[in-house]
């Protein structure tokens, strides 16, 4: 009886004993925020709460999951081997993503058998599953997603929906976010709009539907619901099961849960929305500021930018402009057509490149060119002239000379003058300088009868200079490199005044003299001032030169000792074997009386007394054979007193190694 009394009385109490687990089992719960101490609560992952009661499911942390779960377990199932019950929840959620238009990936409302997800992946699997368990019907996880990224593997329909998954994240039935509104009008909401937003699922036992319906914050639950499906849960849910959020990231997201209830058999309880927690003030700002200020760069700086380019083109245009400056004076405009333009002068030389310089001498350098509109070619001389004094006068005689028109000078296309430099430009003389046939064992020579052809151009270049011209003009610089060989190997003299530039002045103690050594008579050095008998003692040199094929001053012996060529033809005469002195390249084919006359007739017009010179015209006139050049013995050359000394040369080359260059100052 006892025994049984207290079989009774055990059974009772092991009756008590379960009583409270089975009263103990949760039926429904209502969070209106989340305010710490947080109890029935478990956070998972990067999930916290934020000090003034919102769960924040995950925060920037990139590529992690975050879980909240109610820790006590929710019994959904009467037996374990019954159907599901009716359950019901919502919840108001925010999601904020740093970047305004873009938030990855979503959250969802999860049903689970335990209180953790520990082996859900992060990004589209939500911290729901991962590869491995998605679509396993083992899960037994049911959830409501809402996806802000569509992905292709899920058939995901778009960016911004809400779905029911069943073991997958293949949602069974899924629509674009959004309500159905009291006028029957379907609106949309955006996920990531940062707006606090509320969602109800509900499960009903006999119609096995579940709804899932959406609404803007403090909206009435609309009566339609946006997503729906109909499905047994039975086979998918346990008897006993947990209750949730998982969220998962990629890019910079927050998830946010502001209150949340639910409850088995019945209707989830209304949050109590004025409660719930504030979402914290993102100010527009923080993105908003970096479009503020990228406002503010297109605003100052792509002006900035374009007055800076402006200023660029600008100072490119005026260093331009004085590059091609022109200087232009009143004196200058008479001269028309004989002044260039620097620009094209510019252009027709290519710049003055290095591989088109023809050669320079002692007043600047040559270079070739071609001029751009007529084709010309052309040769400009570039003449650096410090100095403006004599420059007018200069340029005077340089274009009165351009205006001369003979068949043996170089003729003489024009000038430009242009801060310090002066550039006369001339035609192109193909064949080049006449030195260059006669020196340094030249490839080509010329033979006897070109030579007495250019000898005979270079005198009546000259005779007309001296006397058939307007007035008086005294080259200054007769030598080789002066005498250009055209097209025909037509002899022409160029260069002409360019000495005269070099000594201007007036002032005879200050005159230098200029033109070059070895063709400088003694009279021109000693007074400093040309003549026309100046010009014809070079033309003697240059008549010796050319019928010997030697430099007016040549290196005599080993010792580097100068001897002048004059002296050195003197010395043959004097011996009476004046023909030995004839250029060896000349062979035997040559008119030996002629070649005679030629080195006669140099010798004569070098002759140190000026007065003892003929002029140009008697010049012609022995060349032609109208006047036979007057018997002279060298006997009457010493009696003359001539003194072709080399003392005399030493006088002004000592110190100079360069022996065919000008005296002008400049070297
Ligand atoms: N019009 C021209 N056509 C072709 N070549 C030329 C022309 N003018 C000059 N040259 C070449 O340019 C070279 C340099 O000439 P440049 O007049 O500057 O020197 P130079 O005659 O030796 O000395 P100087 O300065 O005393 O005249 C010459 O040797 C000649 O070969
Ligand atoms: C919700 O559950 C609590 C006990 O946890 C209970 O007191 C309350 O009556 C329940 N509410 C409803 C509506 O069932
Ligand atoms: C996110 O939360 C986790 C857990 O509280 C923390 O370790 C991490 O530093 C947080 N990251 C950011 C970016 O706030
Ligand atoms: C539940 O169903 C399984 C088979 O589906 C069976 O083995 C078990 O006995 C059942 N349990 C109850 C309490 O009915
Ligand atoms: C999940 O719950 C089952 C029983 O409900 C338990 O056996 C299992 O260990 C749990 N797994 C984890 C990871 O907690
Ligand atoms: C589902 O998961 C169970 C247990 O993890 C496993 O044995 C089974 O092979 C999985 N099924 C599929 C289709 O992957
Ligand atoms: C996506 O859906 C289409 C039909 O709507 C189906 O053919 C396709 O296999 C599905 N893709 C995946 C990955 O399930
Ligand atoms: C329902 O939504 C439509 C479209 O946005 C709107 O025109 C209509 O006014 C809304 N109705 C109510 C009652 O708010
Ligand atoms: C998906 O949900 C919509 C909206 O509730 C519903 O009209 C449609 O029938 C559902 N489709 C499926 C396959 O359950
Ligand atoms: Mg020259």
């Amino acid at each position: 009886m006892f025994v049984k009394l207290l079989t009774i009385v055990f059974f009772f109490f092991s009756l008590l004993s379960q009583l409270p687990k089975s009263s103990s089992q949760v039926l429904n719960f209502t969070y209106n925020g989340f305010t710490p101490p947080l109890t029935d609560i478990s956070l998972q992952g990067i999930t916290t709460v934020t000090p003034n009661g919102l769960l924040m499911l995950t925060n920037y942390t990139e590529q992690r999951t975050g879980h909240a779960f109610y820790t006590k377990p929710i019994r959904f199932k009467d037996s374990p081997n019954g159907t599901v019950s009716s359950f019901s929840t919502t919840f108001v959620f925010a999601i904020h993503s740093q970047i305004p238009i873009f938030s990855g990936y979503g959250m969802a409302f999860v049903v689970a058998p335990n209180a953790s997800l520990p082996d859900a992946t992060a990004s589209q699997y939500l911290g729901l599953f991962n590869i491995l368990t998605n679509g396993n019907d083992t899960n037994h996880v049911f959830a409501v997603e809402l996806d802000t990224i569509g992905s292709t593997e899920f058939n995901d329909t778009d960016d911004n929906h809400v779905g029911i998954d069943i073991n997958s994240m293949k949602s069974v039935n899924s629509s674009y976010a959004g309500y159905w509104n009291e006028s029957g009008q379907y609106n949309i909401l955006n996920l990531i709009s940062r707006k606090p937003m509320q969602v109800w699922v509900d499960y009903d036992d006999l119609t096995h539907q579940i709804d899932v319906t959406m609404a803007p914050f403090k909206h009435d639950k609309p009566k339609t619901p946006l997503v729906s499906t109909i499905k047994d849960l039975s086979s998918v849910l346990l008897q006993d099961m947990f209750v949730g959020f998982s969220s998962a990231t990629d890019y910079v997201s927050e998830h946010y849960v502001l209150g949340w209830s639910f409850r088995v058999k019945g209707k989830a309880p209304p949050l109590t929305l004025s409660k719930l927690p504030k979402l914290p003030r993102w100010e527009p700002k923080r993105i908003y500021i970096i479009y503020i200020w990228m406002l503010y760069l297109s605003i100052f700086f792509i002006p900035l930018l374009f007055i800076s380019m402006l200023i660029l083109l600008v100072r490119f245009i005026i260093r331009r402009r004085r590059k091609f400056e022109e200087e232009l004076e009143d004196w200058e405009t008479r001269f028309g057509k004989h002044r260039l333009k620097y620009k094209d002068l510019y252009h027709a030389t290519k710049g003055f490149k290095e591989k088109d310089l023809l050669g320079s001498g002692g007043f600047g350098s040559v270079y070739r060119g071609v001029m751009p509109k007529t084709k010309k070619e052309i040769a400009v001389k570039r003449v650096s002239n410090k100095s403006r004094q004599g420059l007018k006068e200069f340029v005077t005689e340089v274009v009165s000379i351009g205006r001369m028109s003979h068949r043996n000078l170089v003729p003489l296309i024009g000038y430009c003058r242009r801060r310090d430099e002066l550039l006369l430009v001339y035609d192109y003389m193909p064949n080049g300088s006449l030195d260059k046939y006669l020196h340094n064992s030249p490839e080509v020579t010329l033979d006897w009868k070109q030579r007495i052809k250019v000898i005979n151009g270079v005198a009546s270049a000259l005779f007309y200079l001296h006397e058939e011209w307007e007035q008086v003009v005294i080259h200054r610089d007769v030598k080789a490199s002066n005498v250009l060989l055209d097209a025909n190997h037509n002899a022409r003299l160029g260069d002409f005044g360019l000495a005269r530039l070099c000594s201007h002045g007036s002032d005879p103690q200050t005159t230098r003299v200029a033109g070059t050594w070895g063709y400088l008579s003694p009279d021109h050095i000693r007074t400093g001032r040309a003549t026309t008998a100046t010009d014809v003692f070079a033309f003697g040199v240059l008549l010796l030169e050319v019928a010997c094929g030697r430099r007016p001053i040549q290196i005599q012996n080993e010792g580097g000792e100068r001897g002048l060529l004059l002296d050195w033809v003197f010395e043959f005469w004097s011996d009476g074997n004046i023909l030995d002195a004839k250029d060896p390249n000349l062979g035997t084919e040559c008119d030996q009386r002629e070649v005679e006359m030629i080195l006669k007739l140099g010798l004569l017009c070098s002759h140190s007394n000026p007065q003892a010179r003929p002029s140009m015209r008697q010049v012609l006139n022995y060349l032609s054979g109208d006047d036979v050049l007057p018997d002279l013995s060298p006997l009457e050359f010493r009696g003359l007193g001539i003194h072709h000394g080399i003392g005399e040369l030493d006088m002004f080359t000592c110190g100079s190694s360069m022996v065919d260059s000008i005296v002008s100052g400049r070297r």
